[in-house]
């Protein structure tokens, strides 16, 4: 039997690397709780995102821009804990970073000295290459985010898909190629077209993790509400459900008040 590289027992920043080299796709997915990131570990996840996601799944906030760094760092902590394989990602949430390469720096050590991850995400382009790499000179591994970029919801209007006319495109291509010289160990791309992800991916050595981004990037993401079906209002074309949770958990606490009030729970059996 072969081995592949996602085989290997710790998943490090050089090993995507080699993913991507060797053609093997690179898996990725949202965790926010211990609980959770212990089944996605166990599973064999290659990377997990404590994304700030976490303000919409979990907070129930309309954008990501409400979460704060502590509240990250809180979720990030949880997920640490739990982890022994996967490559751990924590998003940098909006309005600390933005400000000044230092305010980068201070809110990625805070991050990295309080929950134990490994690298953070920040979404931008040129713009935020200094912050990139003050992160970096502190010697903390950085992955970029282009597209649709939720924390800039209220510049775009609307979360449709990105880059679909040719300047967009050219001006994301920029920004990708900047990323990567700056030391990105990685880039996801959102909600953009197909072929531009081709093409991104084909210029950068670097790996390319899409989310609505089609079949040629060198991985993929999905918040992991939507992937087991947890969501049930969020419907996006990109959108695979791999389980209907929220079927299985209301059917489940149904079967429960049931039992409950027919005096039926708890049994003989189940009692001291
Ligand atoms: O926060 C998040 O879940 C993300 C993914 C959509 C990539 O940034």
């Amino acid at each position: 039997m072969s081995t592949k590289l996602s085989d290997i027992r710790r998943v490090t920043t050089h090993q995507l690397h080699a993913m991507k080299k060797a053609g093997e796709k690179i898996s990725m997915l949202t965790a926010y709780d211990y609980s959770m990131a212990k089944i996605i570990d166990n599973a064999g996840i290659d990377v997990i995102l404590v994304g700030d996601s976490a303000s919409n799944v979990m907070a129930g906030n309309i954008t990501t821009l409400p979460i704060t760094l502590d509240q990250m760092i809180y979720h990030a902590t949880s997920v640490v804990k739990a982890v022994e394989r996967a490559l751990i990602v924590v998003d940098i949430p909006f309005g600390s970073y933005q400000g000044s390469p230092e305010e980068a720096l201070k809110s990625t050590i805070r991050i990295m000295k309080e929950s134990g991850a490994h690298s953070v995400k920040m979404e931008g382009g040129i713009e935020i290459v200094e912050s990139i790499d003050r992160v970096l000179s502190a010697g903390v591994p950085v992955m970029g985010h282009l597209g649709l970029t939720p924390q800039s919801i209220y510049k775009f209007g609307t979360y449709t898909v990105r880059a679909k006319e040719e300047e967009e495109a050219n001006k994301l291509i920029e920004d990708a190629i900047a990323l990567e010289k700056s030391g990105c160990f990685a880039l996801v791309l959102e909600k953009v077209p197909a072929e531009l992800t081709k093409k991104v991916s084909r210029k950068l050595s670097i790996p390319i993790i899409g989310i609505g981004a089609g079949p040629h990037a060198d991985g993929q993401v999905l918040v992991m509400h939507d992937m087991l079906g947890i969501n049930k209002e969020f419907n996006p074309r990109f959108l695979r459900r791999y389980a209907d949770l929220h079927s299985i958990v209301s059917g489940a606490v149904g079967a429960y008040i049931s039992d409950v009030k027919s005096g039926s729970f708890p049994n003989e059996k189940e009692s001291y």
